[in-house]
Parts: structure tokens; C-alpha cells; sequence
């Protein structure tokens, strides 16, 4: 599967997110990660769908990756979907209804993924294995950026990729949170394809070294 380095704008510079975006597609970045936070799912508070709007009209092209850290999910989902995100994110626990919440992104054209946390088990997703594009594992607790990256993940990892392969669906891993050039090519090597780096790459001098060392590490092998 190819893959993909996908900054997390969380540590950006809000004060000038156009720029910061432009600038780490230019760096090479594929994907921009777009953390959906609500002081309520978890204790911090982020930007909506007007935010993803204003960078999709300021001419952002790459893929807007939304990940929701919120509850409820499904009147969010349908505004971000419509406010031209292309991939969309949950944590199953924070819907009533699953399948409902993957209709909701499927039927509007958006790839759909399940975030688990590092305490929600893989069994969770087992029954929807037919419904989504892809799988994201919380590498640390959700709700901030810059934290140390849960060593436990990495089994975790593993079993999720052997789950999938024995499924025969195509679903892609996403893993999120503590990545950066000194472990990405274990979460690589451990079975996942999309990388979200937030402190990484923002908090680095240059955005493009710190994006050039994480592809060179994932493509050693
Ligand atoms: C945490 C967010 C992550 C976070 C990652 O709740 O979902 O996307 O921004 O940031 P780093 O890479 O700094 O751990
Ligand atoms: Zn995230």
C-alpha cells in the first residue's frame, strides 16, 4: 500500500493556517490531518467546519483528513462532509449508532475511518470490517498534541494489519499521535500506511527535512 505522511494542523499556527497548510504541502505532505476536538469527548476544543471550508476556498487541494473527537458525531459528520472534507473519522464509542454514522460519510462520497483509542479494543471494529476504508489507531490518548508515543501501539498495530488480511478487505491504517523520524519506520514495519505527525513536523525547523527524513524512513523498507 503507498504511503502517506499526513500533518496534523493541531500544531500548526492558527494565525496563519493558510500558509502553514501551503507550506507543508510544499514540503510534501499528502494528506492534512484536521483534529475536531469539543471539550466534552475529550478536554480541549479545536475548529469546525467553517475552518475546513476556509481552506478548501483558500485553495487547499491535498485530501482534508477530519478526525472527530466529539460526541455526538452525525450532524458534524454531514457538515464536514459538506464543508469538502474527503476522508472522515469516529470513535465508535462516541455514536449511538455505527453503521449509521458510516452511512452518513459513505453516502457523501467521503472515505470513512474508526478511530480507537489506546484503551478500545480491535474487537469493536471486527464487525464492520466491510464498511470502511480505514482504521485509525490512537497511538497516545486523544485530545492533545505533542505527547509520547504509547509503545503498546505497536502490537496493537500488527493485530489490526493480521485482522485485515485474514478479513480480505482493503482497509488502510492510519496511526496517530508520537510519530515522528525515531519511530516511524516501527509503525510502518508494524503494518500501517498512514502516518499522522502533528509536534513533528510544526514544531521542526523545516518542515521538509522533517517530512523528507519520515519518507526515508518508511521506504527503507
Ligand atoms: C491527538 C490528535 C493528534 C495530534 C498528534 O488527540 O488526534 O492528531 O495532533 O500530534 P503529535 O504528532 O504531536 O502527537
Ligand atoms: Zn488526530
Amino acid at each position: 500500500m503507498k504511503n502517506f505522511i499526513a500533518p496534523s494542523i493541531l500544531s500548526a499556527n492558527f494565525a496563519e493556517l493558510g500558509k502553514e497548510v501551503d507550506d507543508v504541502i510544499l514540503a510534501g505532505a499528502d494528506i492534512i490531518h484536521f483534529d475536531v476536538m469539543d471539550n466534552h469527548y475529550v478536554p480541549n476544543l479545536t475548529i469546525g467546519p467553517m475552518v475546513c471550508k476556509s481552506l478548501v476556498d483558500y485553495g487547499v487541494e491535498k485530501p482534508i483528513d477530519v478526525h472527530l473527537m466529539i460526541t455526538p458525531v452525525d450532524d458534524l459528520i454531514i457538515k464536514f462532509c459538506e464543508a469538502g472534507a474527503s476522508m472522515v473519522s469516529f470513535h465508535p464509542e462516541a455514536t449511538e449508532n455505527i453503521n449509521k454514522s458510516i452511512e452518513l460519510i459513505k453516502s457523501r462520497d467521503c472515505k470513512v475511518g474508526v478511530a480507537l483509542n489506546p484503551a478500545s479494543p480491535l474487537s469493536l471494529i471486527e464487525p464492520i470490517l466491510d464498511k470502511i476504508d480505514f482504521i485509525l489507531i490512537m497511538s497516545v490518548n486523544p485530545g492533545f498534541g505533542g505527547q509520547k508515543f504509547i509503545p503498546e501501539s505497536l502490537d496493537k498495530i500488527k493485530k489490526c494489519k493480521d485482522m485485515i488480511d485474514d478479513s480480505g478487505y482493503s482497509i488502510q491504517i492510519e496511526v496517530d499521535g508520537g510519530i515522528g523520524i525515531e519511530n516511524i519506520k516501527a509503525v510502518k514495519k508494524a503494518g500501517a500506511n498512514m502516518f499522522v505527525a502533528g509536534s513533528a513536523i510544526f514544531n521542526s525547523d523545516n518542515y521538509k527535512d522533517a517530512i523528507k527524513k519520515m519518507k526515508q524512513e518508511i521506504s527503507a523498507g
